[in-house]
């Protein structure tokens, strides 16, 4: 079953209600780099916290880390990205249109897009070129090629080179992880639907340093690969993600970088033409990045095992997510447009796992009189020390709900002339629709109760 498409939409919801607008709009936008408005920065921090929290705080074997953008050149000549972290490109002269090679076949001829490229009588398309997906700056006044520098096209490389920083601060035990999460940069081809593919995004990476040669009894390199695959799709699962536009892709020996045992990544079906894309990867990288950081540096970077009496490079199983990319898979998860029984006009609501919603809950006075706002006020100073609320007193409650359920706030509290003679407020759940009376002063731990189911 193929589910409809709706990027579309969402770009425009997003910039109307404040999650995402384009970067530098007022110039013309800048190639696929978005910025991230009030509802967007909280919607991709809850879900920056929900991973952080999963990999970090409830965990004793997994440390954090926020190692720097730049780092020494050489780090990315031993990662293998100078020489090899190029897209093969192909231009059209006639058109100016850039493709990549080894996707020609699923583009269309900008000029006439029943086609593709090469089809149409004018297309003059290039041979294959590599080209090399790192931003390069320099570093110091003068900019020569002794200054060069890149923005990082992955925030791994960061976990690599402090392993043994970490191990030795924290007396970390092998197996044990490195996690952090922060900005890449990829001079991609063909970014583009929203925020999927972009220039500059957020990942969230995990290294997990295993034994290569784990004892008689202990887990494998292997074991620890199918773990680390069953946790993070139990993670995607916990944030509200629908089982059935998850899956496994595993990667074929043509897709499987030289140096990795294994790889498999989280597809979620995104519907429309995107259909099912990566969203994280799974990655068995053996011993290769802290091998060559070894070798390159001239550093040792063995772990120690003082029990065993051995020394050896361990084995990284990584678990790569984009931050962005689980942030458009949440929304198109949470899009719906619905009829509501009794109402002429029909409601565009976002099913957010009330964890990761901006705001939990919106409070309005029925009207502008009698004590009403004075109310709605002293609740919404009360429970914003706890969580992100919104006052809002503009308009029909009719209107009022509309629009907080297109930001998928799951709970609208309503202050009216009851309220003033026995201290109880209307309380309606954004999916269910149904509403409920309750004390106002429970509502601190009504809410909380309700937002932790
Ligand atoms: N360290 C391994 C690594 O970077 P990757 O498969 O290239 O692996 C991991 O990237 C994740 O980062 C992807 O699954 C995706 O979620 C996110 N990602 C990669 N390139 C991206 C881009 N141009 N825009 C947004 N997210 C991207």
């Amino acid at each position: 079953m193929s589910r409809p498409d709706v990027i579309e939409k969402l770009v425009s919801l997003c910039k109307r209600r404040g999650f995402i607008f384009q970067s530098s709009e007022i110039y013309g936008g800048t190639g696929s780099v978005w910025d991230y408005g009030p509802l967007g920065v909280e919607l991709k921090k809850n879900i920056k916290d929900a991973w952080w929290n999963a990999m970090v705080r409830s965990r004793d074997d997994i440390e954090g880390l926020d190692a720097a953008i730049l780092m020494h050149p050489k780090v990315w000549e031993a990662s293998g990205h100078v020489s090899g972290f190029n897209d093969p490109l192909v231009d059209c002269k006639a058109c100016k249109a850039r493709f990549r090679a080894d996707q020609i076949g699923d583009a269309v001829c900008p000029r006439k897009p029943s086609k593709k490229p090469g089809e149409h009588s004018d297309c003059q398309l290039t041979e294959p070129r590599q080209f090399n997906l790192m931003f390069k700056t320099f570093m110091g006044p003068v900019e020569d090629t002794a200054a060069v520098v890149y923005l990082r096209p992955e925030t791994a490389q960061g976990i690599f080179v402090n392993f043994l920083n970490v191990q030795q601060a924290r007396r970390q035990k092998v197996p044990f992880g490195i996690a952090q999460i922060g900005k890449a940069f990829r001079n991609e081809i063909t970014p583009g639907n929203f925020i999927f593919r972009t220039r500059e995004f957020e990942q969230m990476e995990m290294q997990f340093f295993v034994d290569p040669q784990a004892p008689e009894g202990k887990t494998t390199d292997m074991e620890w690969f199918e773990y680390w695959k069953a946790q993070r799709m139990a993670w995607h699962l916990a944030l509200g993600l629908d089982r059935d536009r998850l899956e496994f892709h595993q990667h074929t020996a043509q897709e499987l970088a030289h140096y990795a045992k294994a790889a498999f990544d989280i597809q979620f079906d995104f519907g429309g033409t995107l259909g099912s894309q990566e969203i994280e990867g799974v990655h068995h990288r053996s011993d290769f990045d802290l091998g060559r950081h070894q070798e390159f540096s001239g550093k040792r970077l063995e772990y120690v095992d003082q029990v065993n009496n051995r020394r050896y490079i361990p084995y990284v199983v990584e678990t790569s997510v984009g931050a962005d990319r689980v942030t458009l898979a949440a929304l198109v998860n949470a899009y719906a447009e619905e009829t509501v029984e009794g109402e002429s006009e029909g409601r565009v609501v976002l099913h957010l796992k009330p964890a990761l919603a901006p705001i939990k809950a919106g409070i309005f006075p029925l009207t502008k009189k009698d004590g009403q706002p004075e109310m709605a006020r002293k609740i919404m100073e009360d429970l914003r020390s706890v969580m992100p609320v919104d006052y809002d007193d503009a308009g029909s409650i009719g209107k009022r709900y509309r629009r907080q359920d297109e930001v998928g706030t799951p709970y609208c509290i309503t202050v009216d002339t009851d309220s003033l003679q026995d201290g109880t407020v209307t309380v309606r759940d954004r999916d269910t629709l149904a509403q409920e009376r309750v004390d106002a002063t429970q509502l601190r731990g009504f809410l909380a109760a309700k937002l932790a189911g």
